[in-house]
């Protein structure tokens, strides 16, 4: 029997409107375009305006995907959504997406693997497609980090704003997320896959994905969960509990040996080496995080395509966002064997391998 594999249809993005300079940044926080760009390699993000949740930007980028596969909304028989900041406690934004595109009620499921959210996404993808359960599935990678930001009102005027100035006060307690707000972009991606005869190779053909819970303490958030009672207080606030709390050292030595040891493991489980490999796209943390892993896995820089530089990482956006342009690129044509790597909270970590 001809086996069944997803096939990469169409792909769409959907970035904020709004930019954000690291001198921006440095009006509010005490940092600098050099030391920004020197240990991340970001020179700008993009941030939406108050009341943009993450399914208005995932509904556009599915949009996109859909005008770009020349598959009408009403095809999609199972949505998938991968996002970290939904627009609600409760429900995720799969539902919201659904309801958005006008879809009838079909399956839409929430996945919450944070920065490798896509990489779980195409995973179940594929097993969704494999197993018949589904024909056309879209998958959305949709975060509005800007939402985590725990800044006041005059903060946000004084990063727009030259003339607005903020207080010591102010910028003590914009001190402590620095790190962080320095980091982090909004935006969406989307794919749109369909079930293909596998006959010619083509098709989502392996993942190789890790959760590691003994490594959750370097990127949680420690307040707004069941964990506490009540999940959401004025304390758990005023202590900076809703942010998410990183030790940014740690993660980035993690990501710099896991993501390319997935990557060569997914590439051997279908007998192949790294120099078989067309294409890289690794999750978007660090330019210094993939220049390493790039460098471990020895591939030239033709192979691997960053947009960091530009969007900041966008959590769930980022594989989808850096593949879009890729493609665009002409990095990634009908036949290409393309990686999607990643690492995030939870740990959650892995690879999967596409063959356009
Ligand atoms: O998607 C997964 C999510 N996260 C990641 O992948 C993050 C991975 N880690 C990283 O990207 C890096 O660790 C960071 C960019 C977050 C930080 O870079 P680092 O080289 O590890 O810096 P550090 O935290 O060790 O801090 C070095 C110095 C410290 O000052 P002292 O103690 O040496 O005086 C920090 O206080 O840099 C200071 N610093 C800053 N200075 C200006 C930290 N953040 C900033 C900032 N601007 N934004």
């Amino acid at each position: 029997m001809t086996e069944v594999r997803a096939l990469l249809a169409g792909t769409g993005v959907c970035v904020a409107p709004v930019e954000v300079t690291n001198d921006m940044l440095a009006r509010v926080v005490d940092t600098s375009d050099q030391w920004i760009r020197e240990r991340s390699g970001i020179r700008t993000r993009y941030f939406v305006e108050p009341g943009v949740g993450s399914s208005d930007l995932g509904v556009e980028a599915a949009r996109a995907a859909l005008d770009d596969a020349g598959i009408e909304a009403a095809e999609v028989d199972y949505l998938v959504c991968a996002t970290m900041t939904p627009d609600h406690y409760f429900p995720g934004s799969g539902t919201l997406i659904q309801a958005k595109l006008g879809l009838p009620p079909i399956p839409a499921l929430d996945l919450r693997q944070q920065c490798a959210g896509f990489a779980y996404g195409l995973q179940t993808v594929d097993a969704l497609i494999r197993s018949g359960l589904a024909r056309t599935v879209l998958l959305v990678g949709c975060d509005v980090h800007s939402s985590l930001i725990p800044w006041d009102e005059l903060t946000w005027r004084a990063l727009y704003d030259p003339e607005v100035k903020i207080d010591q006060a102010r910028r003590e307690w914009n001190l402590r997320f620095r790190h962080l707000v320095v980091l982090f972009g909004d935006a969406a991606g989307a794919m749109v896959f369909r079930a293909h005869r596998a006959d010619d190779g083509r098709g989502i053909l392996a993942s190789r994905l890790y959760g590691d819970g003994d490594n959750k303490d370097i990127l949680f958030v420690p307040g707004v969960g069941s964990a506490k009672r009540p999940w959401v207080d004025a304390a758990m606030l005023e202590r900076g509990d809703s942010v998410p709390h990183m030790d940014g050292r740690a993660v980035f030595k993690l990501a710099v040996t896991r993501m390319p040891e997935t990557t060569r493991r997914v590439l051997a489980d279908r007998g192949y080496g790294v120099e078989d490999l067309d294409l890289l796209i690794m999750h978007q943390a660090n330019l210094r995080i993939n220049e390493a892993a790039q460098k471990q896995l020895g591939l030239p820089d033709e192979k691997v395509h960053n947009n960091i530089q530009k969007y900041g990482n966008t959590t769930s956006a980022t594989l989808p966002l850096a593949f879009h342009e890729a493609r665009q690129e002409g990095k990634a044509p009908e036949g290409a064997l393309v990686a999607f790597t990643a690492l995030g909270a939870g740990l959650h970590y892995g690879t999967v391998l596409m063959r356009m």
